[in-house]
Parts: C-alpha cells; sequence; structure tokens
C-alpha cells in the first residue's frame, strides 16, 4: 500500500504519513520545507523501520513541481505503477479585501493557488496512478473555515473559503464521474484543531 501525502512535513500532514508508517504502508510525502520533510521522514523510519518513507520538494501550485514529485514518487517506490491513497492536505491560510492592497492581493492569489491548485494539480497528476491500483482513495482535507468567507473583521477567510471550498466542489464531480468505473474513492476530511 503506498500512500502520498502532500505538506507532509508539519502538523496533520505529518500525523497522515505517521498513522500511515504505523499501519505498514509505505509514504511518499512532499512538502515546501525539506527540513521538515526530513523530520517526518525520521519519525515515520522509527515507526516502521522497514517501511520506504521517501521525501519530496514540491510546490503543490506549481504543475510542474507537481509533475516532477510524481515521477520522483514512482522511481523512489520501485517503479510503482500504481499509487492507493492522496491526501491532498498541504494548504495555507490566508485572504484580504478586494478592495485592499497589492499584498492582499499577492496573499488572495497564493492562497488560491495553493489551496485550489494544489488540489487540482495533484488531482491530475495522480490520477492515472490512483485509477492504476486495486483499490484507491483521495482524501482532502479543510478547516471547516472552508464553509465561511470570514470569522469576523479581524479575521478574513475569504481566499482560504474560495480555495479550499472550490478545490473540493470543482474537483469532486468530475473526478467522480472519471472514477465510475474504477474502484476509488473520494473523501472531504473537514476538520476543526482545537488549541
Ligand atoms: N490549522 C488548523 O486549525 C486547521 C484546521 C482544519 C484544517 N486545516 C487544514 O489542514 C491542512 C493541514 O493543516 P495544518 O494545520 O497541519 O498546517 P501546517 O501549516 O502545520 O502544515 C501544512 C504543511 O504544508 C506545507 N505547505 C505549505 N504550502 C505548501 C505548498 N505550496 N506545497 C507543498 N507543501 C506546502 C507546509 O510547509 C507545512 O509543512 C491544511 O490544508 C489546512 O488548511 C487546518
Amino acid at each position: 500500500m503506498l500512500g502520498v501525502v502532500t505538506g507532509g512535513g508539519t502538523g496533520m500532514g505529518r500525523a497522515i504519513c505517521e498513522a500511515l508508517a504505523s499501519e505498514g504502508c509505505s509514504v511518499a510525502l512532499c512538502d515546501v520545507d525539506m527540513e521538515a520533510a526530513a523530520e517526518t521522514q525520521r519519525i515515520c523510519r522509527s515507526i516502521s523501520p522497514t517501511g520506504t518513507i521517501s521525501t519530496h520538494s514540491c510546490d503543490v501550485s506549481s504543475e510542474e513541481s507537481v509533475e516532477s514529485f510524481r515521477d520522483a514518487v514512482v522511481k523512489a517506490h520501485g517503479d510503482a505503477g500504481s499509487i492507493n491513497l492522496l491526501f491532498n492536505n498541504a494548504g495555507i491560510a490566508g485572504g484580504g479585501s478586494f478592495l485592499g492592497s497589492i499584498e492582499d492581493r499577492t496573499k488572495w492569489d497564493k492562497t488560491f493557488a495553493v489551496d485550489w491548485g494544489g488540489v487540482y494539480n495533484c488531482c491530475r497528476c495522480f490520477l492515472p496512478l490512483l485509477v492504476a491500483s486495486e483499490q484507491a482513495c483521495v482524501l482532502n482535507t479543510s478547516s471547516v473555515n472552508g464553509f465561511w468567507a470570514t470569522v469576523g473583521a479581524a479575521s478574513m477567510h475569504t481566499a482560504y473559503s474560495a480555495g479550499a471550498m472550490l478545490s473540493d466542489v470543482s474537483t469532486c464531480l468530475p473526478l467522480a464521474t472519471a472514477l465510475i468505473h474504477h474502484q476509488c474513492d473520494l473523501s472531504r476530511s473537514c476538520t476543526v484543531r482545537h488549541s
């Protein structure tokens, strides 16, 4: 069983990698922060000394970067012709006013590129490998903040909501249609973290 995890360097991505390793799965994780990714790899190897845990530098907002990630995953896992699990976990928070400064616009564009573009790029790139396996599942992670545009004047979630929600809505239907004849499930995990 091979699981691909985006944003596996910290937080929930790392926890997903640890859970996969403890179940004996091979893991291919990517992140933009390779120090964090290496630490996840170290932890996973201590959980599963014989498992294959590979780390990859990838910015999910770039299609080219995701394509290189996919090619590297295939190579690192013995020319794997398929994968079983795709966790679209990498995500960032951000937003700002449409009437705001250029910085607001830059933050909006970046949040949208990662939270929407990341899911889109990874689904497109990894789909052939998912449908090539006997059993597969795509899991998208979003905060409940994906459901609303703002939780108050001091805290804008506009871009996050649009990115996270749209990535789910816009990818789920075409994916479900594409996968109708395949053993591949789609799930959305919508989580709330309590501090
Ligand atoms: N933090 C929360 O309260 C919360 C709650 C619910 C859901 N979420 C969602 O869960 C997911 C994980 O959240 P988290 O709290 O563990 O976040 P986190 O910031 O701890 O981890 C996200 C990881 O993704 C990586 N990352 C960021 N941009 C990337 C990119 N362009 N390409 C590849 N990797 C990238 C980061 O380096 C980091 O390692 C996100 O999608 C987030 O929106 C977060």
